[in-house]
């Protein structure tokens, strides 16, 4: 049988269908990829499948004894524990069988009896069985692959960015080897070379996924099948990503034809009806309502928001904008070796190159928000910085995106604010909504918004492409390659500056 059945199941919220009779199987040689755009219900359908919701109709029947691992879009997790302890967690079964087998030695020692001997013996078999002896190795296996061994093993889990949790849980899960594995955008705080240690890992793993992603490079190397959360419907298709898209589009194409054909035979029927209702005709006009009442209407195939940004200039004359010299970055100690570069008037750079947190780090450097241990990193006075961070924290998450950006730009209409929103590719009731029910897509629209409303001349973004569906990654990129000024951008996703930007600076390198 397959690992995971969903039958018939319907989930809305009160003022969205998310899916409705939807039935899928996860077999158990199935790599699956879940794709839809920002909002579909790709992580509620999660949450459904772990039992963190509940469905409004249908069942979801997981195969017996079938230990499901997952990954939620923002972790949180470890309070009190070392990096190094939390992964430790992961085998909390395997050492407390040490312990006890410890306590038999200890026992033993006192009165030398049989059963102890045995007891010990077995729980040795069961260890070996475990790999209980190479527990260390897979751990540090994990940590480089996935880049946390810089973060350092001894930090404290709460001390940790949402970045660099996400990827301690996402270790610890994979560590735990279990049969499923839920992964919600796994790949959204990884730089390029932990996606890659990912995908391969993915790509060995002898149980079967679901991951949810936005980025398309990534699905296509992993996955064999995909599920297609859209329209309220859920649907599957097998193979390789590209020919499920392809099949997708043609099914998109038949569906979009369907409902065209089925528009213009409603216009037409309401219209003779329209003439025709109290005339000598009037019994065929009642035939043709009645033939509409009962038709089975075709939903069009896009009800969807699409997102248009632009980012307002401000005039700029002067052709050096940033110089960052000899700037040493870091917490405790430094993160990297001095850098040196400076960007000219209207200059596009990427910066890439060292892992983790270093990155953010030079940013949050440049712009003065963290001490540095050395250099400088000078502005002109005309600039006008806009800076997106990586993370989705908001002062109060009760209140809705509306009311945020109210409380933030007192001055604006609320009706300024909604059109805004709404072009940022919010819809109304997702703007009144509170800001923690919105999905990671609809947050970060937001965060761009806001980002929208205020001038400037020099846009730092730090992994903006994180949580944004295909579509609105391009809007975004195409108000990014319009803006006059300077963008400073931090990506893993060479697709989205592939083009246009004029330089890639490889900080690792320290070179242009
Ligand atoms: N408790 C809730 N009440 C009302 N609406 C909700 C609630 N939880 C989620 N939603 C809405 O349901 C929709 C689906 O959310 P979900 O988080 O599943 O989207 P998603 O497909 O994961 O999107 P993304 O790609 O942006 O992560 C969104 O429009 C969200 O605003
Ligand atoms: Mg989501």
């Amino acid at each position: 049988m397959s690992v995971l059945e969903v039958e018939h199941l319907s989930m809305a919220f009160a003022d969205k269908q998310l899916y409705e009779d939807a039935s899928f199987r996860l077999n158990k040689e199935d790599h699956m990829g879940i794709i839809g755009q920002n909002g579909a219900g790709k992580s509620t359908l999660i949450k459904l499948l772990t039992g963190s919701e509940l469905p409004d109709e249908g069942t979801i029947k997981w195969q017996n004894k079938a230990t499901v691992g997952y990954l939620d879009q923002y972790v949180k997790a470890g309070a009190g524990q070392t990096i190094e302890q939390f992964l430790h967690t992961a085998f909390a079964y395997l050492f407390k069988l040490a312990d006890r087998q410890a306590q038999c030695y200890a026992q033993y020692a006192l009165e030398p009896k049989d059963e102890l001997l045995e007891e010990a013996g077995k729980i040795q078999e069961k260890l070996e069985a475990a790999d209980f002896y190479e527990v260390d190795t897979k751990i540090s296996q994990v940590m480089t692959g996935l880049g946390i061994d810089q973060i350092g093993t001894n930090k404290q889990v709460s001390e940790c960015s949402g970045g660099q949790r996400s990827k301690i849980i996402l270790a610890k899960l994979l560590l735990e080897e279990p049969d499923v594995l839920l992964l919600d955008e796994p790949t959204n705080y990884l730089d390029t070379e932990h996606i890659e240690w990912l995908t391969n890992y993915l790509n060995n793993f002898e149980g079967c996924f679901m991951v949810i992603s936005h980025d398309f490079d990534f699905l296509e190397k992993i996955t064999n099948c995909i599920i297609d959360v859209a329209f309220g419907k859920i649907i599957k298709y097998t193979g390789s990503f590209r020919s499920a898209v392809k099949q997708k589009e043609i099914k998109k194409e038949v569906q979009r034809k369907a409902y065209e054909k089925q528009r213009q035979q409603i216009e037409k029927d309401e219209d003779y009806i329209r003439r025709n209702k109290a005339g000598t005709r009037s019994t065929m006009a009642k035939s043709r309502q009645k033939r509409l009442d009962k038709m089975e209407r075709i939903t069009p195939p896009s009800d969807n928001l699409q997102a248009h940004f632009g980012f307002p200039y401000v005039n700029l004359m002067s052709s050096e904008v940033l110089t960052v010299q000899n700037l040493s970055v870091g917490y405790k100690s430094p993160l990297l070796a001095p850098v040196t570069f400076s960007m000219s008037h209207g200059e596009k750079i990427v910066l890439k190159g060292f892992n983790g947190a270093g990155k953010s780090t030079l940013i949050k450097s440049i712009l003065g928000q963290i001490p540095v241990f050395g250099g400088t990193a000078k502005f002109v006075d005309a600039a006008k910085v806009s800076y997106f961070d990586q993370d989705l924290v908001w002062d109060d998450p009760n209140i809705s995106p509306l009311q945020t950006i109210q409380n933030q730009f007192p001055k604006l209409e609320p009706k300024t604010i909604r059109q805004r929103l709404a072009r940022a590719g919010l819809n109304a009731s997702n703007a009144m909504k509170p800001m923690k029910l919105l999905s990671g897509g609809e947050q970060t629209k937001v965060k761009l918004c806001a980002l929208e409303l205020v001038p400037s001349n020099f846009i730092i973004m730090d992994e903006p492409t994180n949580h944004l569906d295909d579509e609105t990654k391009h809007a975004l990129r195409d108000a990014l390659q319009a803006f006059q000024g300077n963008v400073l951008l931090v990506t893993h996703e060479p697709d989205f500056y592939d083009g246009w930007v004029d330089k890639i600076f490889d900080v690792a390198a320290a070179r242009i």
